[in-house]
């Protein structure tokens, strides 16, 4: 894939994240996402786009990919929405996403990074670690505390920190 373009989102992508999210939900791994809020918070959002498959169709790239760095405190932040086109799996385009999440984190100045999903061996595969819920206190403020599935979601607590001293480090 040397064609591939990884890039910071701008909300001109928004209807592409939309199709592209909405399009893997009944896959049973993805939150469906409105349209207005995937423009709103389009700077949060990396997108990957290789050459158009049909130019025809008048754009010159196709989105195959994206995933959202979403802040859940000053501290921790979150990797939400990431999807990649069916048609381009296995080739190690998630992996990209999430390095390149990874460093705009790190940068950000954010010291944990984590990830909410039912099954858990893609971000073992990068290095995140199955936590408790409750080492992630912003996650439930901000999300848990309101949703239907509070307690019963089944989803696995991802974390991968992203300083030497990470919060809940072993003590000694
Ligand atoms: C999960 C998903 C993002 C992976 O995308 P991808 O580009 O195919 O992943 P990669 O090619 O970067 O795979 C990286 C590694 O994870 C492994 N992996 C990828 N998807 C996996 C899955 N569903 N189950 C187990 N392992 C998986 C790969 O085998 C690879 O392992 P390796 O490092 O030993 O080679 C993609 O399948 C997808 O969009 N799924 C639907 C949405 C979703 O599940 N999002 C993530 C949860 S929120």
């Amino acid at each position: 894939m040397t064609d591939l373009v990884i890039r910071p989102a701008t909300a001109d992508d928004a209807n592409a994240m939309f199709a592209l999210i909405n399009s893997h939900v009944s896959e049973g791994h993805l939150l469906p996402r409105e349209l207005n809020e995937l423009a709103r918070h389009a700077d949060r959002f990396l997108v990957a786009c290789l050459p158009s498959a049909d130019p025809s169709g008048g754009a010159p790239m196709d989105l195959v990919a994206c995933a959202e760095l979403a802040p859940l405190s000053a501290q921790v932040a979150e990797v939400r929405s990431l999807v990649v086109n069916r048609d381009v799996r296995g080739v190690g385009l998630a992996s990209r996403m999430v390095n390149e999440i990874r460093s705009a984190a790190k940068s950000r100045g954010y010291e944990t990074l984590c990830a909410f999903t039912h099954d858990a061996r893609f971000f073992v595969r990068q290095n995140f670690s199955i936590v408790p819920h409750t080492w992630l206190p912003e996650k439930i403020a901000t999300d848990c505390l309101t949703c239907p599935l509070f307690r019963k979601c089944e989803q696995h607590a991802m974390m991968l920190a992203l300083v030497d001293v990470p919060r809940y480090a072993a003590v000694a």
